[in-house]
């Protein structure tokens, strides 16, 4: 079954130097089960996305497009609606574990917290579940993490506490955006293996730099610049990708030649209409003066640009 249906979405801030389009014509699809990542440049648009699926962004921004959570328009959802939407069915796990609890109150309590208020589960049959879902996450003293304060915890530490927060209320679909930040490579893999156990039975969209985590996915969606450039199931993307961002930001891999991608990701003007990446990208002629429509090329397969 289909669970997020997103058709042609746009996000633009109103900003002091004035609108900013963050993301435009969006289109993407997830089903039940499935795991997607989401790769892409810092700045690309990607943690805008994911908080536009749950209506999170504020009042400078203005979505236009449609966003589908089983077949319900997000963006006409009752309050009431919109609450039962980001407690019970998707869960985000925030970009910076740091900032995302409450400094002054234990970890354990805003766990429990969260699972008093999505769930059934009240007083010490929460506090129990939340101290489950910390040995889940592979802590192996779950009641002492319970009891400490955010800032006792490591970076790594704080970001399994966030996800064992997030899966606790069992959500539908898991949006974890950047969850190996910060990581070093051993503490990476635990994680995401971790992870990967924890959403099991669910959807996941994993944001991420790290296109050793977005292997662990499903599918992949390559964002540039506020656009959906590539997109295909990963062994395929990563093994043999169309698009000439996405096989230069496999080049930049420290596993592979680690040649950076030349020039900078530039946020868009509205004025251009051409290819976003041409300024950056070899092959770019004439026609990449156009803007190119994101293509079938195969089955699961999108892409683009001109020349592939
Ligand atoms: N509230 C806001 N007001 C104005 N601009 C914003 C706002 N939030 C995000 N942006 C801009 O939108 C663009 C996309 O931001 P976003 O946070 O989605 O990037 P990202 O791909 O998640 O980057 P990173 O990998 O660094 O997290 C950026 O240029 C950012 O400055
Ligand atoms: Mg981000």
């Amino acid at each position: 079954m289909m669970l997020l249906c997103i058709r042609n979405l746009s996000v633009t801030f109103d900003t002091l130097r004035g609108p900013f389009r963050a993301i435009e014509g969006i289109d993407l699809d997830l089903y039940e089960g499935e795991t997607l990542a989401i790769v892409g440049e810092s700045g690309c648009g990607k943690s805008v996305l994911g908080h536009a699926i749950m209506r999170l962004l504020d009042d400078i921004a203005t979505v236009d497009g449609s966003v589908k959570y089983k077949g319900q328009e997000v963006y006409s959802m009752e309050k009431s609606e919109l609450l039962n939407l980001r407690g019970k069915s998707i869960s985000l796990v925030p970009q910076s574990p740091s900032t995302s609890f409450n400094p002054v109150l234990k970890v354990g309590e805003q766990i429990k917290e969260i699972i008093e208020k999505d769930r059934i589960d009240k007083g010490p049959a929460a506090k129990k579940r939340a101290i489950d879902f910390l040995a889940k996450a592979g802590f192996s003293d779950p009641l002492s993490i319970y009891n400490s304060y955010p800032h006792q915890l490591s970076g790594g530490m704080c970001e399994r506490a966030l996800i064992a927060m997030a899966v606790s209320v069992e959500p539908e679909l898991i949006i974890a955006d950047e969850p190996t930040k910060g990581l070093d490579a051993l503490s990476r893999k635990s994680l995401l293996a971790m992870l990967h156990e924890m959403a099991q039975g669910a959807s996941m969209i994993m944001i991420t730099h790290d296109l050793k985590a977005a292997a662990t996915c499903r599918r992949v969606t390559v964002m540039y610049s506020g656009e959906i450039v590539e997109e295909g199931r990963t062994s395929n993307l990563l093994n043999s990708p169309k698009h000439f961002y996405t096989q230069g930001l496999l080049e930049a891999q420290p596993s592979r030649a680690m040649l950076p991608i030349k020039g900078r990701h530039t946020l868009l003007s509205h004025n251009d209409i051409g290819c976003r990446f041409r300024e950056r990208c070899d092959a770019a002629d004439e026609m990449c003066k156009n803007h190119p429509v994101l293509r079938r090329r195969d089955v699961m397969e999108w892409v683009r640009c001109h020349h592939a």
